[in-house]
């Protein structure tokens, strides 16, 4: 109810008015938030509008974290709000396109939220104005882009201040509708962290060109590795019925410069590709087309079978080919800019070219073909760890690998990690042009901590995307504080040596570096329909700085996590400071709770929540975490050196060389190349064992801390979210004690050392640990 006279307060009252042009008169009144206002006179609203803010006063300052990073509030800095009002005293805002439009809303709106005024429009200069556009719709901005910024290229913007005329203008430039937009979002950034605007002159543009979430949707709304409830997409009421979310959705996604959504999960369903669900793509289109974001699918490989009346989806049948054109053909007449397909084939369990004894290349190049009339991509996946052929239609069961043997705990499967370098890397520069073939930032999948995929640096004549996983699948899922801008950026800042030192992976994706003719980032979404988009609160900031760095790489994480939270919770420095700090440690806080030291995958089975070291009998070797960790009375890890899998083989020789060596490899990655002694002395004199206990204990240490950090901020964040946050993180450190004490009890049946000092003992058996099952874990989407 309260969310019913919320919304509708929000939109037919506060938004409507002031989208109307600013033609109806003006009084003072309070927002929900308690912040200064105007309303409408029309004596409808206004006895609406009564009744409302009465309603709405009795939860004052509530915030229930559905404005995201978008709040906007009243600037609460007295003299900063005195001079950001001073200098913004009217605007100039053509909006001859749907962009410009919603662009110019949404600086009236904001401004006018921060600012207490109603800015009015003008259509000639004024001093203190603030003017907004591009060359077409400006000779201002059409001289400024040309003299002095004329490399502005794409989607990026400019903002800058200057006299003109004999009047102080702001200028919001770009050459496209969009990048004004971008621009927009940019300024208020500026506001809303309290940043100076007094002599601007900077310009930004995006280093990668297509800036995708992939979400794991599925079309009965389940979500995938999804921790935030349902799917945001309503599926049986679109296309009629337009959520007001999907609005909201896109102003997010576009307030932080991402341009694509890929609605439907990578393992797909072909139903999605069907007159019935393809209207309700449009739908979502042609919400989303204002904000520039395109919409992509994912293609069932089995498609031309299973809806298409076909006996094959063998990608060189001439009719197979004809029906993936024809198909385009169908989207592209309802959805004119649609973006394309991303594909997962021939791995775990879907079907894929080599169903039909063909090559990734034959099967990613047929879409390219049929999509390249139309400008469409196509983001062909190289998550594959079944190269084994299959025959005919897709079968889950059909690929599996026999167990690890229980008595030898041999395991006859080859090293996963080296798989899709060996099955991607001999078709370099075999793909069309229009084809990314789309990585994960790791070998395995999504761990709290793995080595650059070796993929990047390793196929210079194909354009690679980087895969970032945001739903934090393998990172405490919907409990666990965990900001994972730090895990990006280790990935993105990480030397290949592919073209000499400096070429990192960073590089080696964007096409400033690079020279590619496509360039991608996609973050799989962590969003659900909780009111609050991603069910923990700091998921949000995961969100946030995919969007960020999709755009800009070099930002850093702390600058990432600094704007975030002064525009999701406050700019005051306490509350900066201290959840800076959290965020900051949070990620080596989950790295040493679950999987210290390079140990990888050892979580429970199938819904991967909680800890399974000891798992050893599902039907994949490689999906067992013995296979993983290797424990025995010598010690763990896994050999990848040249006497065990000898993947490190598969990167540059000085990367190879960084890790090659027990005695000088990078501890954070030891066991994913060693398999080292439990009496393996480390660099700090200690041995692997005490190393282990103490590494599982400050991960621990670390949460108590946060929780501290965050009731510090007793009275300074709202009760709503403090008290969540509160909770959440008292699960967390009872998770982290959780993992320490299952992993190293597991562990001390082979290491048979004592724990040292210092670290927590388990106040459980072993066999209480393995005891534990979760039947109705969220995340697992129904498809696996
Ligand atoms: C992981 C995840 C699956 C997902 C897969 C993928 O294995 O657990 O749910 O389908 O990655 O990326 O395709």
């Amino acid at each position: 109810m309260w969310n019913i006279i919320r919304t509708f307060y929000e939109r037919s009252v506060f938004r409507t008015s002031e989208r109307a042009g600013g033609s109806l008169s003006e009084g003072p009144s309070l927002d929900l938030s308690g912040k200064r206002t105007t309303f409408s006179r029309r004596p409808v609203f206004r006895i609406l509008l009564l009744t409302c803010t009465l309603l709405a006063s009795l939860q004052l300052r509530a915030e229930d974290g559905y404005r995201l990073w978008l709040r906007y509030d009243r600037i609460d800095d007295p003299s900063l709000l005195a001079q950001y009002s001073s200098a913004i005293t009217a605007m100039i805002f053509p909006t001859p396109s749907p962009t410009l439009l919603v662009a110019r809303n949404e600086l009236l709106d904001d401004l006018g939220s921060m600012l207490n005024k109603k800015l009015p429009i003008r259509t000639s200069l004024a001093d203190n104005c603030l003017l907004a556009g591009t060359p077409m719709t400006s000779p201002v901005i059409a001289q400024l882009l040309s003299s002095k910024y004329p490399g502005l290229s794409g989607d990026g913007y400019v903002l800058h201040t200057q006299q003109t005329e004999g009047k102080h203008l702001i200028i919001i430039a770009a050459r496209s509708n969009i990048g004004v937009l971008y621009g927009v979002f940019a300024f208020l950034r500026l506001l809303q962290t309290h940043q100076s605007i007094q002599d601007l002159s900077l310009s930004s543009s995006s280093l990668i060109q297509r800036r995708i979430l992939d979400h794991w949707d599925n079309l009965t709304r389940t979500v995938e590795r999804g921790y935030a409830g349902a799917s945001i997409w309503n599926w049986h009421l679109l296309p009629g019925y337009i959520d007001q979310r999907y609005i909201d959705y896109a102003r997010a996604n576009a307030s932080i410069g991402i341009n694509g959504t890929v609605v439907t999960n990578v393992n797909a369903n072909s139903l999605v590709l069907t007159p019935l669900y393809l209207q309700k793509v449009r739908a979502l289109a042609d919400v989303f087309r204002p904000y520039g974001i395109r919409v992509y699918l994912t293609a069932k490989f089995s498609a031309p079978v299973d809806i298409g009346g076909l006996k094959t989806a063998d990608p060189l049948d001439p009719a197979v080919q004809k029906w993936w054109k024809d198909k385009c053909d169908e989207i592209y007449s309802l959805i004119p800019d649609f973006g394309g397909f991303l594909v997962k084939a021939n791995s775990e369990g879907q079907p894929g070219p080599q169903t039909y004894g063909r090559t990734h290349t034959d099967g990613a190049n047929m879409f390219a073909d049929a999509l390249a009339p139309h400008g469409g991509i196509v983001m062909w996946r190289a998550f594959v760890y079944d190269a084994r052929p299959q025959t005919g239609h897709a079968d889950a069961d059909a690929h599996k690998t026999a167990a690890i043997d229980s008595d030898t705990h041999e395991i006859a499967a080859p090293d996963r990690f080296k798989q899709a370098y060996a099955e991607f890397t001999p078709f370099d520069g075999k793909f069309r042009s229009n084809v990314l073939i789309q990585v994960k930032n790791g070998p395995i999948d999504f761990q709290p901590r793995e080595p650059f995929s070796p993929l990047f640096g390793s196929m210079p004549k194909t354009p690679l995307m980087m895969e970032f996983q945001l739903t934090q699948e393998y990172l405490g899922q919907g409990t666990h504080l965990v900001y994972e801008a730090p895990l990006f950026k280790e990935v993105l800042d990480a030397d290949t040596y592919a073209n000499g030192k400096g070429s990192t992976v960073a590089k080696i994706i964007d096409a400033a570096a690079s020279g590619a003719p496509l360039t991608g980032m996609a973050g799989v979404s962590n969003i659900g329909n909780e009111r609050n988009w991603t069910s923990h609160p700091f998921g949000q900031a995961n969100w946030y700085a995919f969007g960020r760095l999709a755009w800009d790489h070099t930002l850093s994480s702390r600058q990432i996590a600094d704007e975030w939270i002064r525009q999701t919770f406050s700019n005051q420095a306490t509350v900066v400071s201290a959840l800076e700090k959290m965020m900051m440690a949070s990620r080596e806080a989950v790295v040493n709770y679950m999987t210290p030291l390079g140990l990888h995958h050892i979580m429970g089975f199938s819904h991967h929540y909680g800890p399974g070291p000891w798992l050893d009998n599902a039907s994949r070797a490689d999906w067992n975490p013995v296979y993983y960790h290797r424990a025995d009375a010598y010690g763990i890890g896994f050999d990848r050196t040249a006497t065990g899998s000898n993947a490190l083989a598969q990167y540059q020789p000085q990367v190879r060389q960084q890790w090659l060596d027990s005695n000088t490899c990078d501890e954070k990655f030891l066991l994913w190349f060693h398999h080292i002694s439990w009496s393996h002395k480390m660099k700090d004199g200690k041995t692997f064992w005490e190393e282990l206990c103490n590494r599982y204990q400050s991960g621990v240490d670390t949460v108590k801390w946060m929780q501290q950090q965050w009731q510090s901020l007793t009275g300074l964040i709202d009760k709503e979210r403090f008290t969540q946050v509160s909770m959440l993180l008292d699960i967390q450190e009872k998770e982290a004690e959780w993992w320490r004490n299952a992993c190293l009890l597991y562990f001390q049946t082979f290491s048979r050392m004592p724990i040292p000092p210092g670290v927590g003992h388990a106040d459980q058996t072993l066999e209480y640990y393995k005891s534990l099952h979760f039947p109705y874990a969220p995340g697992s989407g129904g498809s696996l």
